[in-house]
């Protein structure tokens, strides 16, 4: 069977990035957002990015009205009840997906639908222990800007159904039209448990005084052709995101190389998470 109706839990960065793509490949999408600011700008951004598509020429007009029409933001779990795929995006806290999972249980009818997390680094079992139905929770995990990069992580649990997770590869290639790419149940999985420690060996850099930011971020785009430095590729996150994921990482490993440095912890603090707040590493205009 086919999926055609979605579910995103949460409309920030990566859930609004989410139900753009889903909206865009024809899908029905139901977005469930509590917060009222957050479901105004999640919007506002999905509206700014499939105009900006329109414009690049990625995307043609008429699709490009078409997607906000397929597309719901509403505040009222009970909105998910008919979907065949849930894609949970919301703040990574270990605690407020299990309780979103718990929710989702209770709440999705469709005996046969897929609860997916789009979590970085916490553990497909903990979410899916959360409810009655193991075999239908994975992960899908999508990368920032998600209507730009095609990558999806698919990541099964001990306890993932193979059924399950051949709809969710079936939807992420052949509807999205996304690279799929497997990963065993382990934090950060395989991209994160790259790349979180490259940026974090980049904030050590700074905070020792070895080097300025714009040198950092110069080195590696100018030497090594990559799109964007590791500071502002941090701050494209988000400090607190990354944060979070280092902290997973650490607590399922124990590497020092995972352990957030004090200058990360301070700024999260201070509230510098980067783009999102208009300062991190670097300034923005907001
Ligand atoms: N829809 C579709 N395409 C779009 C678009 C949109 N809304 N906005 C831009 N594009 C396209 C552009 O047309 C352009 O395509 P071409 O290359 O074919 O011309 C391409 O995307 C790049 O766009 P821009 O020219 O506007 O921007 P840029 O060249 O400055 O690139 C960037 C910006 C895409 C963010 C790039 O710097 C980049 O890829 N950076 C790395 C991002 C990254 O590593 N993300 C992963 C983060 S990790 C994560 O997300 C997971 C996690 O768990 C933490």
């Amino acid at each position: 069977m086919q999926i055609t109706c979605v579910g995103v839990v949460g409309c920030g960065l990566m859930g609004s990035g989410i139900a753009e793509v889903v909206a865009r490949a024809g899908s029905d999408v139901v977005v469930v957002e509590a917060d009222e600011v957050a479901a105004k700008a999640g919007l506002a951004r999905i509206e700014k990015s499939v105009d900006t598509a329109v414009a690049r020429g990625k995307l043609d007009a008429a699709t490009g009205e078409r997607v906000l029409g397929q597309l719901r933001v509403v505040s009222d779990f009970d909105a998910l009840a008919d979907r065949q795929l849930v894609i949970e995006a919301v703040p990574e806290v270990e605690q407020l997906k299990v309780a979103t999972f718990k929710r989702l249980d209770d709440v999705v009818e469709h005996g046969d639908a897929v609860l997916a997390s789009n979590t970085s680094s916490i553990p497909i079992m903990k979410l899916a222990m959360a409810t009655r139905r193991p075999e239908h929770v994975l992960g899908l995990h999508f990368f920032n800007p998600v209507p730009v990069l095609p990558l999806v992580e698919l990541v099964t649990s001990l306890l993932t159904g193979s059924d399950a997770a051949a709809r969710a590869v079936s939807f992420a290639e052949d509807s999205l039209g996304k690279c799929v790419i497997r990963s065993q149940d382990r934090a950060g999985f395989i991209v994160n448990a790259l790349l979180i420690p490259y940026l974090l060996s980049a904030i050590r850099m700074l905070e020792s005084g070895f080097a300025s930011a714009g040198d950092i971020d110069t080195g590696m785009v100018q030497g090594c052709a990559h799109p964007m430095g590791p500071l502002a590729l941090t701050d494209l996150i988000g400090l607190d995101t990354t944060m979070a994921v280092a902290e997973s990482l650490y607590t399922e490993f124990k590497e020092p190389l995972y352990a957030p440095p004090p200058m990360l912890s301070r700024m999260v603090d201070a509230g510098l998470l980067g783009r999102k707040t208009g300062r991190g590493f670097f300034d923005y205009v907001r």
